[in-house]
């Protein structure tokens, strides 16, 4: 079943609280009503397809129809030590989480409390805490935005005898591509989750989190996720956000050298620049970078930048309006290019 509405305020369908609409919005719970919606030509054009909304800007009304999945389902589809266990698009992502944890699967229990839900986590390939969705993801399912044909999208990073289609890298996918991007919908993903103990605790401090050896269960694992996340991000629930607004840039070594210098003589002290080696260069954290600049805390008119984690811009008041964000955006971008060369990308995708 599905059911449009037109001139549909999206205020509630974005976490950044963007006081927008859209021409029409419709949500669908099955796969095959996609079909009746690509064929319905009263929708007014072009679609644009959404999730739970935590990773977008809208920076104006939107003419076309907003399309929203309801297909909501968790079925175990293979069991044994490591169960495929498919799930519907339009679940909430933390709702799998916690459903994966609470039956003693491991796989996705540091992505806990990501805002978002399943078929754009896949599409995103929403990461933290050293785990990325691509790393437990093993099919993604389609149907075509342009003609309704379905197809699976195999993985390669967690089956290696299939072709990688989902093509997962840092917060990208097959799916974001210029050749791909909006043409399908993501009706289910199927994961591959295991029995066996097999906690990941890489990431930071999070090894410190637990008693020598090691977490017993995922769900003490995502309980202290989730403890570390609420210390630092603010909920969505409470003040709006799209999470991080930037990616962390990846720049050459030799570049990366002379910010080193730089701060050595600048700040005159012995900070180190926190830094990750990655493949193609080295990872530097956005937030060191816009902290750096001083934009930590900074409060203008209605945005401000997260006190705790300046990766994130925040609708302080509750009464932001896109062009607020756009321009502390770009102030942000200019401030850090030009203290230290580097042009930071947008992580938050704007509309
Ligand atoms: N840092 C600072 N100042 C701060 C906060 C952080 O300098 O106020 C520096 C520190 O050096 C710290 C480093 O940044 O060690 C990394 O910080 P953090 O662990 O908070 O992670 P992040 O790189 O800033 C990424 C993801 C988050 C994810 C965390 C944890 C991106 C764009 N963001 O942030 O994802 O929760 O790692 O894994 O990769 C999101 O995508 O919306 C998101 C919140």
């Amino acid at each position: 079943m599905w059911t449009k509405k037109h001139n549909y305020d999206l205020s509630g369908q974005n976490t950044f609280g963007m006081k927008v609409s859209c021409a029409c919005y419709v949500e669908y719970d099955s796969a095959s009503d996609i079909r009746d919606i690509i064929a319905s030509e009263e929708l007014p054009r072009p679609f644009f397809h959404i999730g739970g909304g935590s990773n977008l800007l809208f920076t104006r009304d939107y003419e076309g129809t907003v399309l929203h999945s309801a297909i909501r389902f968790i079925r175990i589809i293979s069991d044994g030590d490591m169960p495929l266990v498919e799930v519907g698009a339009g679940v909430v992502f933390d709702d799998f989480c916690a459903w994966a944890a609470s039956e003693g699967l491991w796989g996705p229990e540091n992505l806990s409390l990501i805002p978002g839900e399943v078929g754009a986590g896949a599409v995103q390939n929403i990461g933290a805490y050293g785990v990325e969705a691509g790393d437990v993801i093993k099919e993604v399912r389609c149907i075509s935005l342009e003609d309704g044909s379905e197809r699976t999208f195999h993985n390669g990073r967690t089956s290696a005898d299939v072709e990688d289609e989902c093509r997962y890298g840092y917060r990208d996918s097959i799916f974001k591509s210029p050749e791909m991007k909006g043409r399908q919908a993501v009706t289910s993903v199927v994961f591959a989750l295991s029995r066996e103990k097999r906690p990941q605790l890489r990431y930071g401090h999070i090894k410190t989190l637990f008693p020598e050896t090691g977490p017993d269960s995922p769900v003490q694992v995502r309980e202290a996720i989730i403890g570390v996340r609420r210390e630092k991000l603010p909920d969505p629930a409470e003040k709006g956000s799209a999470g991080s607004f930037f990616k962390n840039p990846v720049i050459s070594e030799e570049h990366f050298r002379r910010i080193e210098a730089d701060v050595r003589t600048r700040e005159g002290d012995e900070r180190q620049v926190p830094h990750y080696v990655v493949e193609g260069g080295i990872k530097v954290p956005a937030a060191w970078l816009i902290e750096s600049c001083g934009f930590k805390g900074m409060c203008r008119g209605n945005v401000a930048v997260y006190h705790k984690q300046p990766l994130v811009i925040v609708n302080e008041t509750g009464k932001a309006s896109p062009d607020e964000v756009l321009s502390l955006e770009h102030d942000i971008i200019a401030g850090v290019e030009e203290r230290f060369g580097i042009t930071l990308s947008p992580e938050v995708e704007h509309l």
